[in-house]
């Protein structure tokens, strides 16, 4: 097979999203609509890629920048043919051309794969639409054959009739669309120069034209405004949820969960309503996440429940661990097996070892906490002069009494205890109680002090 040339075209303007960020740089599922085609383009390994941008300046080619891709710019922008033509120069000859929008976000390999498959000659991904309105119909003579693509502002009222449409993604051979291109004319209802004049330049030298169609339709959908935006990211999180039923994954309601980034779920895990999932996330077997959590890059070991509203970004969670509710795991942590994590403590860039807790409004930073270690309610790493970030270590076996700060740099020895209520500002040593508080006083006989009579 002939080497791959990819073109993404993304010079539109949007001007239907009312918004100062270019189209293509919207998000769907977490992620810009360009870089889901990129990613699409990518999977089909082709020996290069090629953006053309306008609209938005150097944005495009800026968020971009992690790919291994061309970027050419169209000014003005005077049509998909001059687009295309823009990016001409890169391209060899001795390849094939794939055309790429990158307002069409959901374009799947496997489609894409059997455009390469279909033959050689000029391939069109068409779909046959309800309403084809707005659309560029697909002219066919008697015998079926192709003949040619019609805009809607160009056709007749029976071209208006026909239901098969452009998706104006196509395959072609790259020096017969160096040739067509250079005599594409702009003489038409839109004043530009369309791409999809090639057609019938292609029948007319004899060259076949193929048609694939795309597995799904919602492959296939543009995005122009908002409520496109929305729907098709609506369309995409029922396709992930379906996937992961269809695996065996629990989820309460597959109309309440959100995935932006790849869930990998092990057997019999459970998924409650409103939680949303960003990047790399894996699930292992039985583990539970409760309601309204949010869980980003991270992994979690079989047989841990999460209750609901925690919030777990870039961490590792052991087996069997309890997490939550309302608890926060900032990048960073990590903990070890039968680790309890209750509510309202925040965990950040720290180790919890084994069977160890906090069930209780506490903030642990910089901190590495061994095995079977207690930590009261409320307690607090003071880890920041203000300039400066310090360690806690708590050896195993320790005791933290409720309410107590430990001012870092410091260590609590192995099978330590402090009593509540403590500041701790140096090393306490191994086994013994430890504490610094002023002792509790009654003062007989005092008053409160009244207010005066005005
Ligand atoms: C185009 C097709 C039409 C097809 C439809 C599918 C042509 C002439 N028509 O129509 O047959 O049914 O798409 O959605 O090709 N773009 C540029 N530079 C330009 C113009 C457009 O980069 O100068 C990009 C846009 O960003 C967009 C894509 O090309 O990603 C399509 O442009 P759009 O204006 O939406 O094309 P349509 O007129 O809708
Ligand atoms: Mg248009």
């Amino acid at each position: 097979m002939k080497a791959l040339n990819i073109v993404i075209l993304a010079a539109g303007k949007g001007t239907r999203m009312y918004s100062d960020k270019p189209k293509v740089l919207h998000s769907l599922a977490g992620k810009p609509l360009i870089q889901h085609v990129l990613d699409c383009a990518l999977s089909l390994r082709p020996q290069q890629i090629c953006t053309v941008y306008g609209h938005g300046g150097e944005a495009v080619p800026q968020a971009m920048q992690q790919y291994d891709a061309k970027f050419v710019i169209q000014e003005p922008q005077l049509g998909t043919g001059h687009a295309v033509q823009q990016a001409m120069p890169l391209l060899q000859d001795d390849s094939r051309t794939l055309i790429l929008y990158g307002d069409v976000p959901l374009i799947q390999h496997s489609t894409l794969h059997q455009m390469q498959k279909a033959g050689e000659g000029l391939v069109l991904l068409s779909v046959n639409l309800e309403n084809p309105a707005g659309y560029g119909r697909i002219v066919r003579d008697s015998e079926g054959d192709v003949q040619r693509i019609v805009e809607q502002k160009d056709a007749t009222p029976e071209e208006l009739q026909i239901q098969e449409v452009n998706t104006g993604i196509m395959l072609v051979p790259t020096a017969q669309l160096r040739e067509w291109l250079g005599k594409l004319s702009n003489d038409n209802a839109q004043g530009e120069y369309y791409l999809t004049d090639i057609v019938e330049m292609a029948v007319g030298q004899g060259v076949t034209v193929h048609s694939v169609q795309p597995a799904q339709a919602w492959e296939v959908d543009g995005i122009n405004n908002k409520m496109q935006l929305a729907n098709l990211e609506r369309v995409w999180q029922k396709e992930v949820a379906a996937r992961l039923l269809t695996q065996g994954v629990t989820l309460i309601d597959p109309a309440r969960i959100d995935v932006r980034g790849n869930l990998m779920c092990g057997r019999d895990a459970e998924i409650d309503v409103g939680c949303i999932f960003e990047g790399q996330v894996s699930l292992g077997d039985r583990v539970k996440v409760g309601a309204y959590s949010i869980i980003r890059n991270a992994s979690i070991a079989q047989d841990t429940q999460i209750a609901p509203y925690s919030h777990i970004d870039s961490s590792e969670v052991g087996a069997n661990c309890h997490i939550g509710p309302y608890a926060r795991l900032r990048p960073g942590s990590k903990l070890h097996d039968h680790a309890h994590v209750g509510n309202f403590v925040e965990i950040k860039n720290s180790e919890i070892g084994q069977g160890s807790k906090a069930n209780h409004l506490s903030y642990i930073g910089d901190s590495t906490v061994g095995c079977r270690v207690n930590i009261g309610a409320g307690t607090i790493t003071c880890n920041y002069d203000g300039a400066n970030k310090f360690r806690t270590i708590i050896e195993d076996d320790a005791f933290i009494g409720s309410d107590t700060q430990l001012v870092a740099p410091v260590t609590v020895g192995k099978g330590a205890t402090i009593g509540a209520g403590s500041t701790i500002t140096k090393d306490t040593p191994a086994g013994e109680l430890t504490l610094s508080r002023s002792r509790q006083l009654t003062i007989a006989g005092w008053q409160r002090p009244v207010k005066g009579k005005k």
